[in-house]
């Protein structure tokens, strides 16, 4: 079987009813990004961040896999598939997916303020004074701004294997997730479903498309 790795951000779940990060009243629109997703915002002002990350964990019981995550399990019949998200939701988990690389951590585990792998599944708000083992504050199991990226070695290596590269729903400016797509083996197809002109590059084929309104398209490219 050919092996297809999957990149996937935001626009994925957008369909979904969760907001995107940096469209027109996207989250960063309505949001301080340094205030609500790094650690000094986090130091300066923890009840905010909690706060911010609590109502994304809630919304997350309001809302289903769309028909974009659930082709992407389909695609398994058909395909040796790896899901590399750069998305906190659990919608691939809930579509069933059986291979995903969390880049950016998820909304329903947290973590020891102090270790990074003290990690335990949570399922309601954080509030301030629920502690880790260690005995330290729990804060979301979220990759913040200026933090290391535990799960890019993992990724690098999924994506130097693929035989065609899908990145479907993400702007591309954030890295180290975005230098993913640099480390495909040369020649192979990529495939960026966006409906919008956030990436170029001539070394793509762009279906601007919303993700579930491309699943024909892509099924033709794919051959099935
Ligand atoms: P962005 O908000 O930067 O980009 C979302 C992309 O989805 C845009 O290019 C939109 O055009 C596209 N889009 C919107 N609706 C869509 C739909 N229905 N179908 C397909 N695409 C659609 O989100 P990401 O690229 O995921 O990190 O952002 C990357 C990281 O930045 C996030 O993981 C988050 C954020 O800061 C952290 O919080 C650590």
């Amino acid at each position: 079987m050919k092996k297809i790795v999957v990149l996937t951000g935001a626009g994925i779940s957008a369909e979904s009813g969760i907001s995107t990060f940096r469209d027109s009243n996207g989250l960063w629109e309505n949001h301080d990004i340094m205030e609500v997703a790094s650690v000094s915002g986090y130091n300066k002002n923890p009840q905010l961040v909690q706060d911010f990350y609590n109502k994304r964990r809630q919304q997350l019981f309001e809302v289903h896999p769309n028909k974009a995550h659930l082709f992407l399990k389909e695609l398994e019949q058909n395909f040796n598939v790896t899901i590399i998200t750069q998305n906190v939701d659990d919608l691939h988990e809930r579509a069933e997916s059986s291979h995903l690389i969390h880049l950016h951590g998820e909304l329903r585990k947290a973590r020891s303020e102090r270790n990074e792998n003290m990690i335990i599944n949570w399922n309601k708000d954080i509030k301030i004074g629920d502690l880790a083992e260690d005995g330290s504050q729990l804060r979301p199991h979220i990759v913040w701004f200026g933090e290391m990226v535990p799960m890019m070695d993992n990724a690098i290596k999924e994506v130097k294997t693929a035989d065609i590269l899908l990145v479907i729903g993400t702007s591309m400016k954030v890295y180290p997730a975005a230098s993913l797509i640099d480390y495909v083996k040369n020649n192979i197809q990529i495939i960026y479903i966006d409906p919008n002109d956030s990436f170029q590059s001539n070394s793509i084929i762009h279906i601007k498309k919303k993700a579930t309104e491309a699943i024909d398209d892509i099924k033709k490219i794919l051959g099935l």
